[in-house]
């Protein structure tokens, strides 16, 4: 008796145990890789209990699409995740003509590590049509889209088929500045203004959007201590990251005088990993494309004052040494 008793205080336990694993989140990457792209795709590979990774799809943004697209592809084998398909998406913003931001992330894109062909090839097709064919099948508010680099993709494939929006859980935007402005023009960060029009279309669409603007990534910033802390993991991965992190962060630690480097993109990974260690404001956003100085600026209307209804949660703030921990942590689970 007693026998079958602790037999089914064990079975409980285990079961409880199982349930309380939730499953993991069905997620998208949308990237432009791009050396900070790369730490937040080695942190999301490395967490396949959280994130089931549906595919990657490239963009371009930092570099042109063919070096993101083979970046991707890097990614994926430096992390031993060749599981994961690589879609090419869209080469140039919906209006204006590409630009690009070598002189941060190297003639390549992954500035700090040499670069070769990968393997395995992208996946047949296009990103966009991807978007389109995955999201209008999925279970209602399934998938979540992380956004890296500038929206064109997913803009298109809404502009295609905007139903597709009943697919997506939320969008989790690396883009924007307000309180302390931009780093490509005063008003604007990179990803908006290269493609604010694509921006504007993802915001009109309705689905639930969270930015991490300038505002809180400028917060979220390297130093020799945690740099250190990832050199300390000392596997490959790890040896890639410091690596590329060294060589990336003096663009910024020079033109901002910043005390350290921003790993702007890895970011949205650790929101969706541990959303607790962030906080922000359910806010009405609001995105220029007019052409002049404010081309590309988000305006959060943190205060209210339009009364107009919030569409956004804008993060504001970040515990930067939650996310080192935990991207160490990651890290040191890839080879
Ligand atoms: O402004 C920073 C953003 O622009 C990051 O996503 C970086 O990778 C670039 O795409
Ligand atoms: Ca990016």
């Amino acid at each position: 008796m007693l026998k079958r008793l602790l037999q089914g205080v064990i079975l409980m336990s285990t079961l409880s145990a199982a349930t309380l694993q939730a499953a993991p989140r069905e997620l998208i990457i949308d990237t432009d890789p791009g050396a900070d792209d790369l730490v937040a795709l080695f942190l999301a590979m490395a967490s396949p209990n959280e994130l089931n990774i549906r595919a990657i799809t490239t963009v371009a943004g930092n570099v042109r699409l063919d070096k993101t697209s083979r970046n991707a592809r890097l990614a994926r084998e430096w992390a031993g995740r060749e599981d994961i398909p690589v879609y090419a998406g869209a080469g140039r913003p919906l209006v204006r003509p590409p630009i690009y931001a070598a002189e941060v992330h190297g003639e390549e894109g992954l500035t700090g590590v040499p670069v070769h062909e990968p393997k395995q090839p992208l996946a047949p097709g296009n990103a966009v049509q991807y978007l389109v064919d995955t999201l209008a099948k999925a279970e209602p508010h399934s998938i979540t889209v992380a956004m890296l680099g500038p929206q064109t993709n997913l803009a298109l494939a809404l502009i295609q088929q905007p139903d597709i929006a009943n697919g997506i859980k939320e969008v989790v935007v690396m883009g924007g500045a307000h309180f302390n402005g931009g780093n490509i023009t005063p008003a604007a960060e990179f990803n908006l203004y290269a493609d604010p029009h694509a921006a504007a279309v993802v915001l009109a669409s309705g689905v639930k959007l969270t930015y991490l603007p300038l505002d809180v990534t400028h917060k979220l910033l390297t130093s020799d201590a945690r740099l250190k802390q990832l050199a300390a993991v000392n596997n490959r991965a790890s040896r890639q990251v410091v690596d590329i992190l060294n060589a990336y962060i003096k663009h910024d630690m020079d033109l901002y005088g910043m005390p350290g480097g921003p790993v702007h993109d890895a970011s949205v990974i650790a929101y969706l990993l541990k959303p607790e260690l962030f906080s922000g404001r359910q806010v009405h956003l609001s995105i220029d494309s007019r052409e002049g100085p404010s081309f590309g600026q988000t305006v959060p209307d943190w205060y209210g004052v339009l009364k107009q209804p919030a569409n956004v949660l804008w993060v504001n703030e970040g515990d930067a040494q939650g996310l080192f921990d935990l991207l160490s942590e990651r890290l040191a689970r890839l080879q």
